[in-house]
């Protein structure tokens, strides 16, 4: 199969890489800073060299780059299977204080670029009348908490973006699944002071992923929904 994975370079979206490389699946990646994803790459391609594994950087919070970024996976010609919109960026904040313009920021980094990417890659997909599409939600896209603010504002609006899809794709045959994790230990955590032993690991979320790309046509995992053991901090 053919993935797509953005946010690929570290935390949940290099852990999805590699546990798709592993299963023998070729790879299409993106981020934005070239040396952390090209790093990505050629780690990932010494380790699985049989595989396929091609990256582009690109700002996807910009509509013109998140398209620019599936016409050039298009232009392989070969069929996108699986698409996991994981690009994503926490900043916390509240409603009444956080910082001008940040609303603007998390809605286009964490909405607008699955948004965007999936509109480009979603007509080869109900062409071939097969695909999977995996959204990158949150824990705060389904409770919201003190602190949340537009990172969980943004978080919620990709949940609707993700089950109004998942409804629109029923009869074309293609699986919508949206992810909400709860904490899982990756970059995001480092130097917060968080025990990585109290919360998840990358490898736990990709893992799920992976297992929910392997039904049969007929089966759609809608949801999942994880936790630390011993629940949210
Ligand atoms: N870790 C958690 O506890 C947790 C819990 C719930 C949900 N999530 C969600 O899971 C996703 C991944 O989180 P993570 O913890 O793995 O984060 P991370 O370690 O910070 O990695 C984020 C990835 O996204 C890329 N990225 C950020 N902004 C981008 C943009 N505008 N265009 C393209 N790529 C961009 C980053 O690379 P560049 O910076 O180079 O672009 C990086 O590869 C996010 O959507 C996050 O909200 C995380």
């Amino acid at each position: 199969m053919n993935i797509v994975i953005t946010g690929a370079s570290k935390g949940f979206g290099r852990a999805i890489a590699e546990t798709f490389a592993v299963q023998g699946h070729d790879l299409f990646l993106c981020s934005r800073n070239p040396a952390a994803l090209y790093k990505t790459l050629e780690a990932l391609q010494l380790h699985y060299p049989e595989r396929s594994i091609k990256a582009m950087p690109a700002d996807l919070s910009e509509k013109s780059q998140a398209e620019a970024f599936g016409k050039w996976v298009l232009g392989y010609g070969v069929p996108v299977d699986v698409l996991v919109n994981n690009a994503g960026l926490f900043e916390p904040g509240s409603v009444h204080n956080e910082p001008e313009g940040l609303l603007e920021r998390m809605m286009a980094v964490n909405l607008y670029s699955a948004y965007h990417l999936t509109r480009t890659l979603i007509p080869s997909m109900i062409e071939r009348k097969q695909g999977h599409i995996f959204n990158m939600c949150s824990i705060a896209s389904l409770h919201a908490y003190p602190n949340g603010g537009a990172y969980s504002i943004s978080k919620y609006a990709l949940a609707g973006f993700s089950r109004n899809l998942r409804e629109e794709m029923k009869p074309h045959g293609i699986k919508v699944t949206t992810v909400y994790p709860g904490a899982a230990y990756t970059n995001s955590w480092a130097g917060s002071g968080i025990d990585p032993e109290r919360i998840m690991t990358a490898q736990d979320i990709a893992a799920m992923i992976h297992a929910a790309s392997q039904l049969s046509p007929q089966a759609c995992v809608e949801d999942i929904i994880m936790r630390p053991q011993l629940g949210d901090l």
